[in-house]
């Protein structure tokens, strides 16, 4: 973990263990860096000439001993200066942090000026990526006496007052990322909706946050039916958390965030196969991004006013358990047929939407969930699905995705899939059948919504890592979706 990180120039004799050395594609090493090189060793050029391009996330690396100590250089490729994103500044930062744990070193100096110089990116983002996808890298699944690199100085002519607002907003970012990521990876019998949502009330109100929760009397007394029903099943009651900041600002935008949490989804009595269902405990994921993102919009004093929900229950099946063919009158007052209990999350988010929007108007919603496997076919690991009834928050959305690393990418969403779940004994039913089964299952969140903008984000895909992900990323919760959310609001705010 890593625990200090400092703004140092660029000189200076070596007291970390280790040097790392970015360098964009095809690039020489400048003098700065040179300069840095002699302080650790002299085996840059050695490293340089053995064929390294510069290539994003390729990395040599060489040790020599001083005293009693090894000292470690890593040059590390950062790819195409041009086209240089957060997203592939971390990924490459990520592998370099990777080298650094094998070698056991316990504190690194990082040289920034090279990975400013010619970059499509501000200083400022580099230096985020960087300190994101080492504090990230550095988060150990299992945590050990092996837990190693505590501290990074980056090295760089820049001012501290320049950076610094950069590095404290990434660590931040780390802090929460990692707590998302606990929670997430957290199994279902350790997590149900009344110990997460008073896990997340403590940690918000600690932070500021104005939090309450609804306990299951009260979701009844709401009309929030679709919750009540997924939740019939389980011993563990549902739970509805509220939490608002900012709600005297009458003249910023009030913004809602929604996020999905099913503490475990078993798929009820459609009942999901064994093979990877273990992996349901993931299905909180968007209730915990939101929830960070909460805290985080507080802490960096966004001005926007927030609202953050989350219903969560836990999609159990049992004799209690609502059923197939059972139809439910959801908070909007719209009827529902149930045609498989696996398709909970639309039915939970279509009354956290109406909830927003009875006692709050909010001026847009943001919600954000592991809503289908079909998002995983379509867009893999790395992207996440959106849809909605706002394009200029679809495309704000898009930018939000660059900026933090965390991509998007737009799927169609009208009536063409509304009426796709069309009911035959009720309003709508909440499947629609294979076909587009990611906007359908939104197009049910959408019914909602009504005339309020809204943008869906499905990250059935991005919150979990097989294996296909970015360095920094352990297997397992991802903690995808926080700076996306923060990016967003940023760009809410600005335009306000
Ligand atoms: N929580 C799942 C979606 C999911 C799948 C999340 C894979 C993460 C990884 C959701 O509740 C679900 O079960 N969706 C089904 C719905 C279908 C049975 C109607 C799906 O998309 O397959
Ligand atoms: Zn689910
Ligand atoms: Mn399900």
């Amino acid at each position: 973990m890593i625990r200090q990180i400092t703004l140092q120039p660029p000189t200076g004799a070596a007291r970390e263990d280790a040097l790392v050395l970015p360098l964009y594609k095809g690039k020489k090493l400048s003098s700065g860096s040179a300069r840095m090189d002699r302080a650790f060793g002299s085996v840059a050029a050695l490293l340089v000439a053995d064929g390294f391009a510069g290539e994003r996330g390729e990395t040599r690396m060489a040790s020599v001993k001083r005293g009693k100590r090894l000292c470690h250089t890593v040059l590390l490729g950062l790819g195409e200066a041009s086209r240089a994103t957060p997203e592939d500044v971390a990924d490459a930062a990520g592998a370099a942090a990777k080298v650094l744990l094998a070698s056991r070193a316990q504190s690194a100096a990082i040289y920034l000026d090279d990975a400013f110089a010619g970059a499509a990116l501000d200083a400022a983002d580099v230096t985020h990526a960087f300190v994101k996808a080492f504090g990230l890298a550095c988060h150990q699944l299992k945590p050990g006496p092996t837990a190693r690199l505590a501290r990074l100085s980056l090295r760089t002519t820049m001012t501290a007052r320049a950076l610094s607002p950069s590095v404290q907003r990434a660590r931040l970012l780390v802090d929460w990322m990692i707590q998302v990521r606990d929670w997430v990876n957290t199994p279902g019998n350790e997590m149900a909706p009344a110990s997460f949502t008073s896990d997340a009330k403590r940690a918000l109100t600690r932070d500021g946050v104005t939090c309450r929760v609804l306990s299951r009397a009260q979701i009844a007394a709401e009309g929030m039916n679709g919750v009540l029903a997924v939740g019939a099943g389980s011993r563990e009651e549902p739970r509805f958390l509220v939490a608002e900041r900012a709600l005297a600002r009458k003249n910023w935008p009030l913004v809602c965030l929604v996020g999905k949490g099913v503490t475990f989804d078993s798929g009820g009595l459609s009942i999901k196969p064994w093979e990877k269902m273990n992996e349901m405990k993931s299905d909180m994921a968007g209730a915990a991004s939101v929830i960070a993102a909460m805290s985080m919009a507080e802490a960096l004093e966004i001005p926007v006013r927030m609202v953050a929900l989350a219903p969560c229950v836990e999609n159990m099946p049992d004799g209690t358990a609502f059923r197939p063919g059972d139809v439910i009158k959801l908070m909007s007052g719209k009827t529902v047929e149930v045609l498989s209990t696996d398709a909970e999350g639309r039915l939970i988010l279509a009354d956290a939407l109406a909830y927003a929007r009875k006692h709050y108007q909010p001026s847009l919603i943001v919600d954000m969930a592991t809503l289908t496997g079909g998002v995983l076919v379509a867009l893999g690991t790395r992207v996440a699905g959106i849809m909605g009834n706002s394009p200029r928050d679809l495309d704000d959305m898009r930018v939000a995705g660059d900026r933090s690393g965390e991509p998007v990418w737009p799927l169609p969403l009208d009536d063409r899939f509304v009426s796709m779940i069309k009911g035959d004994v009720s309003d709508y039913k909440n499947y629609g059948g294979r076909n587009a089964s990611v906007i359908t299952a939104a197009a049910l969140i959408g019914t909602s919504a009504g005339t309020t903008p809204w943008v869906h984000i499905d990250i059935a895909g991005t919150s979990w890592n097989d294996g296909s992900g970015a360095s920094y990323q352990s297997r397992g919760a991802t903690g995808y979706g926080v700076d996306l959310l923060l990016r967003f609001l940023e760009i809410v705010a600005a335009r306000a």
